[in-house]
Order: structure tokens, then C-alpha cells, then sequence
């Protein structure tokens, strides 16, 4: 990669790293510079994918999605601005940006079959693969807590595949049945080999968890 393309994409991390550091959802700088280094990881396979684009699809992910701005529309623009004026990306760059961008979240994936394009694969990817593992136990707990919900309920167990909606998605549920609902999923769902290879030893540290737990929970040891 060029240098120009290098300070760009320092310039695109400093302007993320101030609008994102106030986040308490999960989706603060360390989320960001994870997936960044995630998507570094898979891009050394990928030697098709656009690394630029990627990389800056990485940094952008989160920068206009509905769970962390008031108005989408209105932020992506802002964003677009910010990258053209600050960046000095072109319009085509900033769209085929956005473009990988509004692929990524696991919600669009609920309902479409489609095959992604390879840079918006590796960033999903790269994204998912931060929702998983030590990483991704440690969200969901800051997630739950963050929503007043409990650990774990004997009671209530965690959802089928098929009750879960785009609307009901984000309904209070113990922390526990994320896993299940979602994150044991997720493995299975990686595009490129070496995200699934990684998925898998992160999906393994999640099971041993929350098998450890549910037997301390029931005093079997
Ligand atoms: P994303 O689209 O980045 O996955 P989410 O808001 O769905 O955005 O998730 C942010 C983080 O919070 C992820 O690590 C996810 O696993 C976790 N999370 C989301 N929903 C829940 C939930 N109901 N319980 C526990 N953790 C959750
Ligand atoms: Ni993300």
C-alpha cells in the first residue's frame, strides 16, 4: 500500500478514535482497533480483496449504525464529509466504503442468502470474529450489564432460530442465551477459511465457559 493511502487511513483512525471513545455499548475504540487487526489478519490470505477499502470499511464500521446514531442518514453524511474534506477520499472511494459498510451487520445477514462480495466478507468477518472467543465473552457481559439484564435464568431458555426477529432481536435476555441465540452461530457463518479456523478455537473457549458456569450455577462443582 502506498503511503498516501497509509496517512489516510492513520487520519481515518484518529478522527474514529474521537467519536468513539465515549461509547459504552461494546462498540468503543478497542472494539474498532480489533476488527482493524482482524481484518489485517485475514487480508494476509486474501491477497484479492481492495486492503485499502477493507481497512477503511474496518475503521468505519460502526460510524453511522442505527444502534449508536440518532439519525443514519444524516451521520452518514457527515461522515462522507469528513472523509472527502479531512481524507481527501474521492466520492467513489467514500460510496464503495459505505457500500462494504451497510453489508456487514448480522441482522442484514438474517435475511439474505446472497453471496458478499470478498472486502465486504472479510470486514463481517473480521467483525464477527470480535463478538466471539475471550473477547466476545467479555461484550457480552459489558452488553447485559449495560442493559440491566441477569447472567444466566434457569427459567427462561435461550430462543429458537426461528423465534428470533430483526424486531424482537434486541429484546432483554439473560446473557447466557446470547451465546446460543447467536454466538455459537457465528463460526459457521465466517466466509474465509482463516476466519473459520480462528472462529473455532474461539467457539470451543465459549462452550467450555458457559458449560463451567451452568455447572458452578447447579453446585456440580
Ligand atoms: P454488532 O452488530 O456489532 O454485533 P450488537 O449491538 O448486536 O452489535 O452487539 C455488540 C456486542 O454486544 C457484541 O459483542 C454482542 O455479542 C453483544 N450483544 C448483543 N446483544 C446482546 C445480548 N442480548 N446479550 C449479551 N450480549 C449482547
Ligand atoms: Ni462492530
Amino acid at each position: 500500500m502506498d503511503q498516501t493511502k497509509k496517512t489516510q487511513l492513520q487520519k481515518v483512525a484518529m478522527m474514529v478514535n474521537r467519536q468513539s471513545n465515549q461509547d459504552q455499548s461494546g462498540h468503543d475504540f478497542g472494539h474498532i482497533r480489533r476488527v482493524v487487526l482482524n481484518a489485517q489478519l485475514l487480508l494476509e490470505k486474501e491477497k484479492k480483496a481492495d486492503a485499502f477499502l477493507v481497512l477503511l470499511a474496518s475503521y468505519l464500521h460502526d460510524s453511522y449504525d442505527e444502534k449508536l446514531v440518532k439519525d443514519v442518514d444524516l451521520a452518514k453524511s457527515q461522515v462522507r464529509k469528513d472523509l472527502v474534506e479531512q481524507v481527501d477520499l474521492t466520492n467513489e472511494q467514500v460510496t464503495a466504503v459505505f457500500d462494504i459498510i451497510d453489508h456487514v451487520s448480522f441482522q442484514h445477514s438474517l435475511n439474505s442468502e446472497d453471496q458478499l462480495p470478498l472486502n465486504t466478507q472479510i470486514v463481517q468477518d473480521a467483525d464477527r470474529l470480535d463478538a466471539i472467543g475471550s473477547i466476545g465473552i467479555a461484550r457480552a457481559f459489558r452488553y447485559g450489564v449495560t442493559h440491566g439484564n441477569v447472567d444466566y435464568d434457569e427459567q427462561i431458555p435461550p430462543r429458537q432460530a426461528d423465534e428470533i426477529t430483526p424486531e424482537n432481536y434486541h429484546d432483554p435476555q439473560p446473557i447466557l442465551n446470547h451465546f446460543s441465540e447467536k454466538l455459537f452461530k457465528l463460526e459457521n457463518l465466517m466466509n474465509t477459511k482463516t476466519a473459520k479456523k480462528l472462529a473455532k478455537g474461539r467457539t470451543k473457549i465459549m462452550h467450555d465457559f458457559v458449560d463451567e458456569y451452568i455447572a458452578e450455577y447447579r453446585g456440580e462443582r
